[in-house]
């Protein structure tokens, strides 16, 4: 006769089979938007100007993996497949990769390291302080995100993994405030309604707990 601990390991063994291939798909799958951007790149598919095509297309997923990782707690929910939530460290190192490429593009390729040409573009196109600060507040939640800084930060980890809340409305502002001068808010509209549904969510779950809690 199996024992309690026999059921309970072969139950923990049959999730992390079936887990880890999950991974590894969803990893490969997340690597889509560079393959494709590598690919374009070696066959000359980025256009009269693959510095704005990268940037645009890096920004872009970059904007998608924040709002995927923030729609993993509200799905994980409605659904109540817990084992979501051990995708969300991956997802959210994407979103961070992304804007690392994001960052890299436009200060390496576009602007050469050249302190004063940013200074001039910033001057002329301020939405890039706000993604230059979604950017920096997304570094501490990158570094802190392995189980050991989970278990070393406690509570504090939490707070400080809320920032997110903020880094994803600095992204739409980011978006917005770009295609402002282009008159082009198709995109920032939608996103910005995917942003304030995740966070109108979660604000409505923090009064709820309030509310019992009273
Ligand atoms: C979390 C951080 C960031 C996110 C989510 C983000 C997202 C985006 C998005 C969605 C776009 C528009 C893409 C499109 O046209 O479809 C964009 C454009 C742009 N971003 Fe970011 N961004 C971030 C950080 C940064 C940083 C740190 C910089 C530079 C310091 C930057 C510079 C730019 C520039 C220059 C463009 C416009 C490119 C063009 O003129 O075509 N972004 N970003």
């Amino acid at each position: 006769m199996p024992t309690a601990s026999d059921i309970k390991g072969t139950r923990a063994s049959a999730g992390v089979r079936w887990l880890v291939p999950a991974k590894v798909v969803v990893f490969i799958a997340m690597l889509y938007p560079l393959a494709r951007l590598v690919l374009l790149g070696a066959t000359g598919g980025l256009g009269a100007n693959p510095i704005e095509f990268i940037t645009r297309s890096t920004g872009l997923w970059t904007l998608v993996y924040l709002c995927i990782t923030l729609a993993v707690t509200p799905v994980r929910r409605m659904t109540g497949v817990a084992a979501l939530l051990r995708f969300r460290r991956m997802i959210g190192l994407f979103a961070f990769f992304f804007a690392v490429l994001h960052f890299t593009t436009y200060i390496w390729f576009d602007k050469w390291f050249d302190v004063a040409a940013m200074l001039k573009d910033i001057g002329k196109r301020p939405f890039i302080t706000v993604g230059f600060a979604a950017f920096v507040l997304l570094i501490p939640l990158a570094v802190t995100s392995p189980k050991v800084m989970v278990r070393k930060l406690g509570r504090r980890w939490q707070t400080l993994h809320r920032t997110i809340y903020l880094i994803a409305a600095l992204a739409i502002l980011h978006f917005w405030w770009m295609k402002a001068g282009k008159h082009d808010f198709e995109l920032p509209k939608i996103y910005g309604s995917i942003v304030i549904v995740l966070l109108g969510w979660r604000a409505i779950a923090w009064l709820r707990t309030r509310i019992k809690r009273a």
